[in-house]
């Protein structure tokens, strides 16, 4: 992909369906009992696989436009795949699904590309292990195969590492087994399943010292979910509307958890112009309409010293890191991220990946074993930079690519498909002279 630099963002997106929030529609749909539509599901390649995978195990799923009509099996209505589960590069599809299936009367394998082989499962096999399931792995790698139980032994987890995706996997588990099953997490991370559950009439209680809890077994009907734009998508274009000098870009019906919409009031301390509107509730979800203006005001107070990014802050803004630093080449200080040694275990080693292409592109990094420290205030290089397969990657990258002087060229950019398939034909349509 030929990135040549922007002058300007201008005009309004409407984005497409959240990718977090529509596999846990698409996995808590097809548990139920009875029909679910669900509107604006995301059109990654993520949540494909998952559709897919559910479809593999007995679940009728017609998918047309964008809107996905799931015929719930109900609770024990799963039945065993003839063939192999493939998870593609989905992370989440792989974790979810496993806390499904570990509580199943069959067993099945999952597999996945060469990113999500190399991608760590002892952290959702040894909690599941303990509820009685039965898993092998390649060296606690994919592929996985799950010899299920039914029902699960309810345990009480404590997260050692703060993960949704793993929290999810246990909620999902502790459906089907008997007793109360707690999760407790130290850091909160994002809540997309703990809120759909309770969407679909599922209790799940939380007590005041991060502990999650839900009753199992436990059936329930099904019911129809709209999905919200997805602000980890929406990031990229706030991240280059902001980067931009006068632009002026409107993100209508976005998701604004509070877990997930951390980046925006980060940019916004750091002096960006960003406005929120029309918040309201949408199936258990907050949702608004996002205004950014360009451009970052760097003069801004807290962007002079270089901004440090760590602790709790890094679960609420995991997926936003890449494009984070890309931002922080940009104020007067420049930033630093720290405690993030999990970005070495994303689509790629999301460390090592920005930090060669923030190089590439004339950035004096320095890289830790748990994050990076940019130096601000650098005008970028066009460059040929590289993907890794990692789509956050090619996206932050081509915005980095935006405010560039000269040409960039991202290699393997396709693959931001695995989450926004229309990323650059969005960004090329809000493209102003
Ligand atoms: C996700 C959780 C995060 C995030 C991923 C999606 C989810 O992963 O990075 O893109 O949908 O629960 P972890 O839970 O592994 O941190």
């Amino acid at each position: 992909m030929k990135i040549t630099p922007a002058r300007r963002l201008n005009g309004g997106v409407q984005l497409p369906g959240d990718k977090s929030i529509s596999h846990r529609a698409a996995i808590i749909a097809a548990l139920a009992k009875g029909t679910s539509q669900i509107t604006n599901f995301s059109p990654s390649e993520d949540c494909a696989a998952t559709l897919t995978c559910l479809q593999r195990l007995g679940v009728t799923i017609k998918a047309e436009a964008h809107i996905v009509i799931v015929e719930g099996v109900g609770e024990s209505g799963l039945r065993a795949p003839a063939e192999d589960l493939y998870c593609g590069n989905s992370g989440s599809t792989m974790r979810m699904l496993a806390g499904v299936l570990a509580g199943q009367d069959f067993s099945s394998t999952m597999t996945g590309d060469d990113s999500l082989s190399s991608r760590p499962m002892r952290r959702i096999i040894e909690p599941l292990q303990m509820m009685g399931a039965v898993i092998g792995s390649n060296d606690d790698k994919p592929p996985l195969t799950i010899n299920g139980r039914r029902p699960l032994k309810a345990i009480h987890y404590e997260l050692p590492i703060a993960s949704a995706q793993v929290k999810s996997c246990l909620l999902l588990a502790g459906l089907h087994a008997n007793g109360r099953t707690e999760v407790i997490e130290r850091t909160e991370t994002r809540d997309h399943s703990e809120r759909m559950l309770e969407w679909f009439g599922v209790p799940v209680e939380k007590s005041a010292d991060g502990g999650i809890s839900i009753d199992g077994p436990r059936s329930y009907a099904a019911r129809d979910v709209k999905v919200p734009g997805d602000i980890s998508s929406a990031a990229f274009l706030i991240a280059a509307s902001a980067l931009l000098p006068a632009s002026t870009v409107e993100i209508k019906d976005v998701g604004l958890n509070p877990k997930r919409s951390m980046f925006v009031s980060l940019l916004r301390s750091l002096g960006a112009e960003i406005e929120v509107t029309n918040e309201r509730n949408q199936c258990n979800e907050p949702v608004g309409d996002i205004r950014v203006k360009g451009k970052l005001n760097v003069e801004s107070p807290s962007a002079v010293d270089s901004t440090l990014v760590r602790g709790n802050l890094i679960a609420g803004l995991i997926d936003e890191l890449p494009i984070l630093a890309v931002v922080g080449t940009q104020l007067p200080g420049g930033i630093e991220i720290r405690d993030a040694r999990e970005l070495r275990s994303k689509e790629s080693d999301r460390i090592a990946t920005t930090v060669k292409n923030l190089r590439a592109m004339g950035v004096e990094v320095e890289e830790f074993e748990d994050g990076l420290a940019v130096r601000g205030r650098t005008q970028l290089r066009g460059a040929m930079l590289e993907s890794y397969g990692d789509h956050r990657i090619a996206m932050a990258f081509a915005v980095a690519a935006l405010i560039a002087s000269g040409d960039s060229e991202i290699a393997g950019a396709e693959c931001v498909s695995v989450s926004f398939p229309d990323f650059f034909s969005t960004l090329k349509s809000l493209e102003k002279n």
